[in-house]
């Protein structure tokens, strides 16, 4: 028999909260029949929000095409999604069933490179350009290619997603931890990002790159202009890649913010040895396709045969999967004013962005008004980073803990809230300790995805499973 401990201890070791012990005991729960809100995963189709219909038009015909000869059943379609079909088909010749070329379909790269070139008023080359099951493949495939040594390491957020933590662990490289600013909206500090860069080296780390997601997953946070040139000016003082996570880049809620990308920052500053690895995705946003594992990343300020070396390691895989490749397509190339999808396109996106926005501020604002529960109210992405506070276990001096133990003490704390937050409530959560926090705090994650009237409830059933948790001294025994 195969016992697991034959097994690569690099997957052994890997570490993914946002599926991990909590998720497994609410689907057992709810397999028994408890009604369970599911806010671990920012999964928006699986909690009711529609696909936009453009979209499904056109890749429902990509499947099927011979539906494009029944002008009965066309009646149905807007013009567009079939002239769109259409097209896209001719340009296909094998259909979705083939294989494409190894880093993507070439005019699906190009109109991703139109995409950008449109969004940030930059030049983009479609050469430049990969297509990716979903922007987690494209993560882990460039922080595979940049560990080229045993104590090279990737600098990540803290708290981060861990598909970056996970990543490193998976193929053996350092994870360099920098904190995040909670106290001025998450946003990255300079003295921050040197001390934890120095302190590698003092370790005989060698920080390869730095990773930044923006907007911010766990926290919410959209980067300003400014915050986002220091970053660039940070790793060009220190010769570092840059990984740019800009999948909620559609996901911005707060008035007076906008996305800055990091190729139109570093554009602006005339940066151009800075190697650039910007990643997008057709899972978030408003178009929420996470099951299409659609999603691109752009190399930029990097020379030709490293580039070819990327499209090497495609071309292992073979290609990305071609429906999520033309899924992606139809991301960067939307309806047109004129077109007769265009209108409903624009409802449907409005009325999707409006709704995630209200429940940002329905959690953010309940959730802060539950004593001892603080949180930054969203202005982006898909999920709200809360911070809680507990009394300690008796007996238990925290400042008198090595790391290791506190780091244990921690996370069995949150985990414990959490797993009990679910029992109780049927909220599904997610302990801060899997994202990384700053020490002795508490947090856990929490998306504001499902339907408005599930928010309301969540907020109340929050406030009450807390009081109720902090007055009952045998959770602190
Ligand atoms: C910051 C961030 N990056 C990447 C991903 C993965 O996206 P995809 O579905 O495109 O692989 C997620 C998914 O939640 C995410 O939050």
């Amino acid at each position: 028999m195969l016992n697991v401990n034959d097994l690569n201890k690099k997957l052994l070791e890997a570490q993914y909260a946002v599926r991990g012990k909590i998720v497994i005991k609410a689907q057992e729960l709810e397999e028994q029949g408890k009604k369970i809100i599911y806010c671990n995963i920012g999964n928006p189709q699986a909690l009711k929000q529609k696909p936009m219909t453009y979209v499904r038009e056109v890749l429902s015909l990509m499947e099927f095409p011979d539906l494009l000869n029944d002008d009965n059943f066309l009646k149905g379609y807007h013009k567009d999604s079939v002239e769109r079909a259409r097209f896209i088909l001719k340009n296909v010749p094998g259909g979705v069933g083939a294989y494409s070329q190894s880093a993507g379909i070439p005019f699906i790269r190009k109109a991703v490179a139109e995409f950008i070139e449109k969004r940030d008023n930059i030049p983009a080359e479609k050469e430049r350009i990969i297509l990716t099951d979903g922007a987690s493949k494209g993560v882990q495939a460039v922080i595979m290619s940049l560990l080229k040594n045993e104590n090279d390491g990737v600098m990540i957020p803290i708290p981060q997603y861990p598909l970056y933590s996970a990543t490193l662990t998976l193929y053996g490289g350092k994870q360099v931890d920098y904190y995040l600013d909670e106290q001025n909206s998450w946003q990255l500090n300079e003295k921050v990002l040197e001390d934890s860069f120095l302190n590698a080296k003092k370790n005989g780390i060698n920080p390869v790159a730095i990773s930044v997601i923006n907007p911010g997953n766990p926290t919410g946070a959209v980067l300003s202009y400014d915050n986002i040139k220091m970053i660039l000016n940070f790793a060009k003082k220190y010769n570092l890649s840059v990984l740019a996570d800009e999948v909620y880049q559609e996901n911005i809620y707060r008035e007076g913010l906008k996305f800055y990308s990091f190729a139109k920052v570093a554009h602006d500053l005339g940066i151009t040895d800075v190697p650039l690895f910007s990643f997008h995705s057709m899972s978030k946003g408003y178009l929420g396709e996470c099951g299409h594992r659609a999603g691109y990343f752009e190399l930029r300020n990097i020379p030709q045969d490293v580039l070819e070396q990327f499209i090497k390691l495609q071309s292992i895989s073979l290609c990305s999967n071609v429906i999520g490749q033309i899924a992606t397509y139809l991301m960067v190339s939307p309806p047109k004013e004129g077109d007769e999808s265009f209108e409903l396109y624009v409802k449907e996106k409005d009325g999707i962005l409006k709704d995630l926005k209200t429940k940002a501020e329905i959690l953010g604002k309940g959730l802060n008004a539950v004593n001892g529960m603080t949180c930054e109210i969203p202005q982006g992405a898909m999920y709200a980073f809360v911070k809680f506070e507990l009394p300690h276990k008796q007996g238990v001096d925290p400042l008198k803990l090595s790391e290791e133990e506190r780091l244990k003490y921690e996370s069995g704390r949150d985990n414990k809230y959490c797993m009990q937050l679910l029992e109780e409530t049927g909220i599904c959560v997610v302990p801060g300790s899997g994202f990384g926090q700053l020490p002795n705090t508490l947090h856990f994650r929490t998306t504001f995805l499902p339907p408005r009237d599930e928010i309301e409830t969540l907020v109340e059933k929050m406030k009450e499973f807390h009081i109720k948790y902090i007055n009952n001294p045998e959770n602190f025994n």
